[in-house]
C-alpha cells in the first residue's frame, strides 16, 4: 500500500452506508457518496429519513462530507460499497446497483487502493462479478494494483441497542496484507471487535446464511401455525410451553418482509442452482413465508363469515405497513399481500401507519394511508407491532360485536381477539 493516510469513501448512504460514514467521519477524512442528490441534500441539512442517525450525530461527524459528485471521491484510497442488493421479479439477484457502484469506483481507482463491499451477496459475487468491472474500467490489476475485501453489515433497522459499533463485524481481504489493513481499519470504529474471516467468500457466505437461517427458523414456526390452525390449537400457547425447554428456539410466526431476510436466501439459492445444486429446505422456507399474508387474509375472511358478516364492501383496518416494527422502511413489506387478498374478496381496506411516509407508500404500493386512527371497522388486523399500536383502544374501532380482531403480531390491547398467528 503506497498511500499512508487513509481517506475513505462510502458509496451508498442508506441504512448501512450512512451510519458507517458517520462513524468513520468522526476519526478519518470520509466522503459519503450517493447517486441520489435528494438524499445528499437532506443529509447535508442534518436529516436522515431512515431514522438510523440522529441529526446531532450527523452534524458532529467532523471529517464527513456528503456528495453526489464523482470528483469528490477522486482522492480517496479506501472505498466502501453499501448499495442495495435486491431481487428482480423472478426472484433472481439484481446486481445492477452493485455493478453501477463498482463502475463508479473503477473510474477513480488508483494504485494501492482498497475496495470493500458491504452489500449482502452470494459467495463469490465480489470476485466474480465486481472485481472484473473494477479491473476493466480502471486498467488496474487485482491483487497487484488494488485490493478488495468484504465486510457484511449486521445492523437491524430500528434497533437502538445492536448498532454498528456494538455488533462484532466480520472482515476479510483479497490478500493477507490487505485483509489485515481492512481489519485494522474497522477495529478503529467497532467497539465490539472484528472477526477476520479467512477469505472474501467465507465472509460473503457467513452473511447470507445468517439471514437464511433466520428465514428458515421463522418458516418452521409459520408452518406450525398453519398446522395448528387446522387443529384449533393456539400456536403461541404451544410455543410458550415448548419454550420452557432450555434449547427450544424462541421464534414466533409472522410475515417475513424487508430487503434482507426475505431476499438474501434467494442470493444463496441462485448460486446453489448455478453450480448444479437444487436447494430444498431454503426454498421451502421461502415459499411458506411468502404465503403467510394470503393465509392471514383468508383466515380473517373466514372469521368474518363465521360471525355473520358480509365480506363485500366490509371495512377492514390494517395496522402497519412497514416491513417491521418501529422503523419507517416499507421495502418488500408483505403486508401488501394481506391488502391485495382482502381487496380481492371485495373488502374496503384502510391502512394506518404512523411510521411510514405516506408518499412512499402511495408510490410503492398505491395505498393511501389514513391520516389518523378513527372510524369503525368490520375487521381490524395488527400487521406490524409498532409500539404505538400496543396502546390503541381497539374496542373503539370496532363496528359492534360482529367485528373481527386478528392480532398477527400478538400485541393488541383488547380482552378478546378472534385469532392470531
Ligand atoms: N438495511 C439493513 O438493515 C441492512 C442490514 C444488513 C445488510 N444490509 C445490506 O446492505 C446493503 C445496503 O442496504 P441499505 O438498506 O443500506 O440500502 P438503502 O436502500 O437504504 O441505501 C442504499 C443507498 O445507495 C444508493 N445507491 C444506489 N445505487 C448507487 C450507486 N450506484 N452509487 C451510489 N449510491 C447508490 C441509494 O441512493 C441509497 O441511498 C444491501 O446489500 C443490504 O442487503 C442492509
Amino acid at each position: 500500500m503506497k498511500k499512508e493516510k487513509i481517506r475513505i469513501a462510502v458509496i451508498g448512504l442508506g441504512y448501512v452506508g450512512l451510519p458507517l460514514a458517520v462513524e468513520f467521519g468522526k476519526i478519518l477524512p470520509t466522503v459519503g457518496f450517493d447517486i441520489s442528490s435528494k438524499r445528499v441534500s437532506e443529509l447535508n441539512k442534518g436529516i436522515d429519513k431512515t431514522l438510523e442517525v440522529e441529526s446531532k450525530d450527523l452534524m458532529s461527524s467532523k471529517y464527513l462530507k456528503c456528495t453526489h459528485k464523482l470528483e469528490d471521491i477522486k482522492n480517496c484510497n479506501f472505498y466502501i460499497i453499501a448499495v442495495p442488493t435486491p431481487i428482480d421479479k423472478y426472484k433472481n439477484p439484481d446486481l445492477k446497483p452493485l455493478i453501477g457502484a463498482s463502475k463508479t469506483v473503477a473510474q477513480v481507482l488508483s494504485k494501492g487502493d482498497i475496495v470493500v463491499y458491504e452489500s449482502t451477496v452470494y459467495p463469490g459475487a465480489t470476485e466474480e462479478e465486481c472485481v472484473p468491472i473494477l479491473e476493466k474500467d480502471s486498467d488496474l490489476v487485482f491483487n497487484k494494483d488494488f485490493y478488495c475485501g468484504f465486510s457484511p453489515e449486521r445492523i437491524n433497522p430500528g434497533d437502538k441497542v445492536h448498532t454498528l459499533t456494538t455488533i462484532k463485524k466480520i472482515t476479510s481481504g483479497s490478500t493477507p496484507k490487505s485483509a489485515k489493513k481492512i481489519d485494522e481499519l474497522y477495529k478503529k470504529i467497532i467497539k465490539a471487535g472484528t472477526h477476520l474471516a479467512s477469505s472474501i467468500k467465507v465472509a460473503e457466505a457467513a452473511k447470507v446464511i445468517e439471514n437464511s437461517q433466520r428465514d428458515i427458523n421463522i418458516a418452521f414456526v409459520n408452518e406450525l401455525a398453519l398446522i395448528f390452525d387446522r387443529m384449533g390449537i393456539d400456536t403461541i400457547e404451544v410455543l410458550e410451553a415448548a419454550g420452557t425447554k432450555w434449547n427450544f428456539l424462541p421464534f414466533r410466526p409472522g410475515l417475513v418482509g424487508g430487503h434482507c431476510i426475505g431476499v438474501d436466501p434467494y442470493y444463496l439459492t441462485h448460486k446453489a442452482e448455478e453450480i448444479g445444486y437444487h436447494p430444498e429446505v431454503i426454498l421451502a422456507g421461502r415459499r411458506i413465508n411468502d404465503n403467510m399474508g394470503m393465509f392471514v387474509a383468508n383466515k380473517v375472511a373466514k372469521l368474518m363469515i363465521k360471525k355473520g358478516q358480509m365480506i363485500k364492501n366490509s371495512k377492514v383496518l390494517i395496522l402497519g405497513i412497514t416491513f417491521k416494527e418501529n422503523c419507517p422502511d416499507i421495502r418488500n413489506s408483505r403486508v401488501i399481500d394481506i391488502i391485495k387478498e382482502m381487496e380481492e374478496f371485495g373488502c374496503k381496506i384502510y391502512v394506518y401507519d404512523p411510521w411510514a411516509d405516506k408518499n412512499e407508500v402511495k408510490e410503492e404500493y398505491g395505498v393511501k394511508l389514513l391520516p389518523k386512527l378513527q372510524g369503525k371497522y368490520n375487521a381490524v388486523i395488527s400487521a406490524v407491532s409498532h409500539d404505538e399500536f400496543k396502546k390503541v383502544k381497539i374496542g373503539d374501532l370496532l363496528n359492534g360485536d360482529k367485528s373481527v380482531v386478528y392480532d398477527v403480531k400478538n400485541i393488541l390491547n383488547i380482552n378478546k381477539i378472534d385469532g392470531r398467528l
